[in-house]
């Protein structure tokens, strides 16, 4: 693999305490290519969302090393974790996690004029553009269908171009045909940015869209599948 956007190496992570904890990822290690597509399956609490918390630096593993577009997750401290967040991660979720008080320019401009770009609210307005938003700037999100505030997820998500997407089962609060646009705009996205796309789905159909198909199992990986051979 010439350039690979994510390593992973034997990632060992445990959460909650006492009876409650559980060991969530289980000696993980895998690497993914720039720029390629990685649908990740498997049956509910095998560890996906977990997984993609940790390539968000959203969760600190307890052993191993998680190596993101070069950086050593693993070794940063809270702040440094933090600026890596907003520089070269972008994240949807299924529930979109909008901030209901501000409108859909605001809910893309605000983390980047926090993040220090001057252009914060023109660029906001282009990313909504292009998500075919440009006639919903000034709405909140409950004035918007779940579909309009999924591409107000993703405009947020792509704004500070960042080198990783990362999705988290993003078509599972939308309606079929609904969730095939969202799903486009995400592809098309990517292939414009040639960002790298980790997307967690129960849709076997959106997994088979990707490059690449990891299975996961009890915070295991036991199926990883490139896409020539993908059925
Ligand atoms: N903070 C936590 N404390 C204790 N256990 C946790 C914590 N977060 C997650 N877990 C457990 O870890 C396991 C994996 O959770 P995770 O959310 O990663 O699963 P998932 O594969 O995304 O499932 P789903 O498909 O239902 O979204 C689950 O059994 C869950 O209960
Ligand atoms: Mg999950």
């Amino acid at each position: 693999m010439p350039d690979p956007a994510i390593v992973l190496s034997d990632v060992d992570l445990s959460l909650g305490s006492g009876a409650a904890r559980v060991h969530i990822l289980k000696r993980l290690s895998f690497a993914v290519e720039a720029g390629s597509s990685v649908g990740i399956v498997g049956p509910s609490g095998s560890g996906k969302s977990t997984l993609l918390m940790v390539l968000a630096g959203l969760e600190r593993v307890d052993d191993g090393t998680v190596t993101v577009g070069g950086e050593r997750l693993d070794r940063m401290d809270e702040d440094a974790l933090a600026r890596f967040r907003g520089r070269s991660v972008g994240i949807i979720f299924q529930s979109f996690h909008l901030m209901p008080t501000m409108t859909a320019l605001e809910n893309v401009a605000v983390p980047l004029e926090l993040s220090g770009r001057r252009d914060a609210f023109e660029r906001a307005e282009a990313e909504l553009k292009a998500v075919g938003l440009s006639h919903r700037l000034h709405h909140h999100p409950a004035e918007l269908s779940g579909g309009e505030q999924q591409r107000v997820a993703i405009a947020r998500a792509l704004a500070p171009e960042p080198s990783i997407l990362i999705a988290d089962e993003p078509t599972g609060n939308l309606d079929a045909d609904t969730g095939r646009d969202i799903v486009r705009l995400m592809f098309e996205a990517r292939a414009r940015r040639g960002a790298t796309l980790l997307l967690v789905t129960h849709d076997r159909t959106l997994a088979a869209a990707c490059d690449r198909r990891i299975v996961m199992r009890s915070g295991e990986i036991v199926e990883d599948v490139v896409a020539e051979t993908l059925s």
